[in-house]
Order: C-alpha cells, then structure tokens, then sequence
C-alpha cells in the first residue's frame, strides 16, 4: 500500500513556541560556561573583566542587525533551510551550497562543542555526589594528549592503541536524537519545559547574586583596555548563537510568514537583556579573577555561600544545555531536509518518516556526527570553528537580503527592515570584525573545511542539483532553480 503523497512536516509551532525554541537555542554554555574565561582570561587571551557588560551589549547589537536581517528573509521564504535557502535565492545554488555546508559548522560542531560543555558540568555534579566518571571516559584524547598525558596513559588499551572518550557528550546526543526523531512538537515541549527551567535558573540566579553585589568588584571596570572588551565579545559570540535556529523550522510554523520574525527577535531580545543583567550580576559579586573556571556562574555562588543554589543552579545549566543540544540538532536536519530537496544531497536526507513525520534518517546521520565530534574533539576547536562558520552565514544572509531588495524589489515583504541599507552594512561589517579577532589556525581550518565542501559539490551537489525535488504539499522552490519568492500557504 502506498499513501498518495510522502508525509510531509507538521505545523504545530506558534509565536510562543517558536521565541521558545529560540530562548532554547541560545541560553546554554555560552552563559553558563564561557563567560568565565572571557571575564577573567584564558590561555591565549586576555580578559573584558567587569567591561564584560559591555562584550555583551556589543555582541547583542552585533546579532540584533543580522537577526532583522533573518527576519526579513524569513518573512519572505518560510520555507525549511535557513541562511541555505536564503543564500540560494539571492546569490544562486553555489552560493547556497557553500552556505548550506557552512551551517554544518555552526549546527554540528556547535553542538559537538555544547555536548563537550554539557558533559562537563555533568561531571562536576556526579563529582559531587561520589560518583567521578574515571579519566578516561570523561576527557576528549585531544585534550588529553594536550594537557594530562596521565589520562592516555592509565586508560585501557585496545591494539596499543589507548581508549579515551567523553562518554557522556556521545550519550546525550544519542539521546537528543532519539527524542528528536520521535516528533517535532513533542521536541517542542520538551523544550518549553527546559526553557522554563533555564529561566528560572536564571532568575534564581539573579535574585540570590544581585544580594552580594559589591560595586568595588566592578573597578578596575576594563582591565585590559578596549582590547580586552573585544576579546570579550568575540568569545561570547557563541552565547547568541541559535536564534537563527528558529528560521529552520519554518515550515513546521503555523503562521511562518508572521511567527518566524517574531520568534528570531523575541527570543534576542529575551537573551539580551538576560545576558547584560547576568555579566552585571557575576562580575559585581566577586573579583574577576575568581571566574576563571569552567562553572563561573555556580563558582560565584559558592564564594558568596550560596553553595546550595549553586548546586541547584548546575542542574538547570545542565538542563539549559541539552535544550540548546535538541534546538540546534533540529536546526541542522531541517538544513539537511532543504539542501536534500534541491538534490544537492541525496534524496534519502529529505524523507519524512510516515510515523513520526521527521526526517529521521537526517537525523540520525546528524545524531552519528555529532556524537562522534563530541566524544573525540576539544572544546576550544569545536566552539572556534562554530563562531566563524555561524559570522560568514550571517555577513552573507545580511548581504544577501540587501541583494534581493535591489534585485527584486517587487517580493512581497511581510517584515521589512528599516533603513535596510545602514543596518545590512553594519551587521557585515560587526561579522568580519568578530571573524578577524579568531586564531590563524581557525581560519586555516573554516579554509579547509569550505575546500572540502566544494569538492564534495563538484563531485555530487551540481551534477545532481536540476533533479526533480521529492513533491512537497508546500510551494517548494523549483528543481534546479534558486527559491522562488512567492508568498507560501500558511
Ligand atoms: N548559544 C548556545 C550556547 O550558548 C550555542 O550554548
């Protein structure tokens, strides 16, 4: 028996829902874990110190001029795909694609570098608790070559060879992909209720930190001079990434065309503010210098004698992270569903499972990345990589949507950026100026990776991009052809 037309994705998510799935996506180990050494310095860099405030109203500007610009697009093509399809439709399929393979960078290995986070603060409760994970199953071998040679050397061996993974990173992607193959809107309310808890988590944190704020804590207000406000930024970059993650889902969206900008600027504007207040509170309540920890946030409330919410708070870091893990993983299969639609990867990728009505076969193949970057890479490479791939995706949707306002004016716009030409230019220039502050050896590797992408292009992406798109209920765009701009059926 065969059904007339394969199952397609389900509208299920509203205004609410999808500023939730942003708030999802967003909060997690850029607050929880990396604004420690962006505060005080890390190997490599310098610290913003209490001007850390300062790195995240920046970054937030920086993000709020490209989120206006994902707002527009969306608008115009709520469609699954993203920066993918947005990319296509101004500059053409190689464009596209090169965006397309980009936004594996800040999807997949974003989440390999939030998994590795999740893993950690896992492992500090279990610490806790008695319960230490040995070495071996808690470290990434390459961490372990890098800092504790004790680690590879008291770990068993297979063939010689010495066996050292972060075993719970591959487990909860594992069980992230799991539930994400079970069905959007069950994703989506595990999503809520994590987002609730983060909030709160936030809030607690907030209420109990802002007690001990002591301003003379807040002086010498940027030690390392504008510089290190900069660093700053660059490094907190990765906390805002994700509210993009809502424009993947647009075809899941009940009202996409009005919901979807919605969803990209509250969830921001959400952020932003929770952001600012959380770098004031933490840089106020003690020295910098004591932030210089992978648990920052929990850190400070042990040293105020908070020891009791901080434990509370490192059950919702925890919980934070694995909802931005089931956010970001969605963004990245709804990428896959998009680019496979087109033909630019194979046809299997854009299969709806007739049961659960997700791309289950992108997702697990999504799942299997993730977790094997997860169980194998070092934090600092994975979340690098991620920020570069996620700044060249937005410089080119801010370029992108600028284009198509000179080149088809005529497109129905239901969100319109204001004065589209300075904010575009703006959000271009914060981009490059946020890719510039990241290693050498960052670029060497965003370098490759592209290389890699179009050879993989070249071989299988253009000789296969005019065949016939599986048939859609929605107005997808044309075989071979970049995305139309007709308004889509809500
Ligand atoms: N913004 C996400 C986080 O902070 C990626 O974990």
């Amino acid at each position: 028996m065969h059904s007339p037309a394969p199952p397609s994705l389900r509208r299920t998510l509203g205004p609410v829902q999808l500023t939730l799935m942003g708030v999802g996506a967003i909060i997690g180990t850029g607050i929880f874990v990396l604004t420690g050494t962006a505060a005080a310095g890390g190997p490599g860099h310098v610290g913003a110190g209490p001007s850390l405030i300062i790195s995240f109203v920046m970054t937030g500007v920086a993000c709020g001029l490209a989120g206006l610009c994902y707002a527009e697009f969306a608008s115009m093509m709520p469609v699954a795909g993203s920066a993918y399809t947005y990319a296509t439709a101004a500059f053409g399929r190689l464009v596209g694609w090169i965006i397309g393979w980009d936004l594996l960078l800040e999807y997949g290995v974003g989440n390999v570098a939030v998994a590795i986070g999740w893993s950690g603060y896992l492992q500090g409760l279990l610490a806790l608790g008695g319960l230490a994970l040995p070495a071996w199953l808690g470290t990434d071998p390459m961490t372990a070559a890098r800092l504790a040679p004790d680690v590879l050397a008291g770990a068993p061996h297979v063939l010689g060879m010495p066996v050292v993974i972060n075993l719970p990173a591959v487990l909860v992607v594992l069980a992230i992909t799991a539930l994400l193959c079970l069905g959007t809107s069950e994703s989506a309310r595990v999503n809520a209720v994590l987002v609730l808890v983060k909030l709160t988590m936030i809030g607690l944190f907030l209420w109990v930190g802002i007690r001990h704020v002591d301003p003379v804590n807040w002086t010498p207000f940027a030690p390392n001079g504008f510089g290190g406000t900069l660093t700053g930024a660059a490094l907190v970059f990765f906390a805002y990434i994700g509210f993009d993650a809502v424009s993947t889902t647009a075809e899941e969206a009940k009202r996409p065309q009005r919901d979807v900008p919605i969803g990209i600027l509250a969830s921001l504007l959400v952020c932003t503010v929770l952001y600012v207040a959380v770098a004031a509170v933490l840089t106020g309540m003690v020295p910098t210098a004591a932030l210089a920890n992978a648990e920052p946030v929990a850190a400070a409330l042990r040293a105020v004698g908070a020891g009791g919410v901080a434990a509370v708070v490192s059950v919702g870091a925890v919980l934070s992270m694995a909802s931005v893990l089931l956010v970001m993983q969605l963004g990245q299969t709804r990428v896959l569903f998009a680019m496979s639609r087109d033909g630019l990867l194979p046809e299997r990728m854009a299969r709806v499972h007739p049961r659960f009505r997700t791309p289950a076969f992108a997702t697990v193949l999504t799942g299997a990345f993730v977790a094997v970057g997860a169980g194998l890479v070092d934090i600092s490479a994975a979340a690098e990589l991620t920020n570069i791939g996620t700044l060249f995706a937005f410089a080119l949707v801010s370029g992108g949507v600028w284009w198509l306002r000179r080149t088809q004016p005529e497109a129905e716009r239901p969100f319109r950026v204001p004065a589209l030409g300075l904010v575009a230019a703006l959000s271009i220039l914060s981009c490059v100026g946020l890719m510039l502050g990241l290693p050498p050896q960052t670029w060497v590797r965003f370098g490759v990776w592209l290389a890699v992408g179009l050879v993989v292009y070249a071989l299988y992406g253009r000789p296969h991009a005019r065949r016939a798109a599986p048939p859609s209920p929605l107005a997808v765009p044309s075989p071979g052809a970049p995305p139309t701009l007709t308004p889509l059926p809500a």
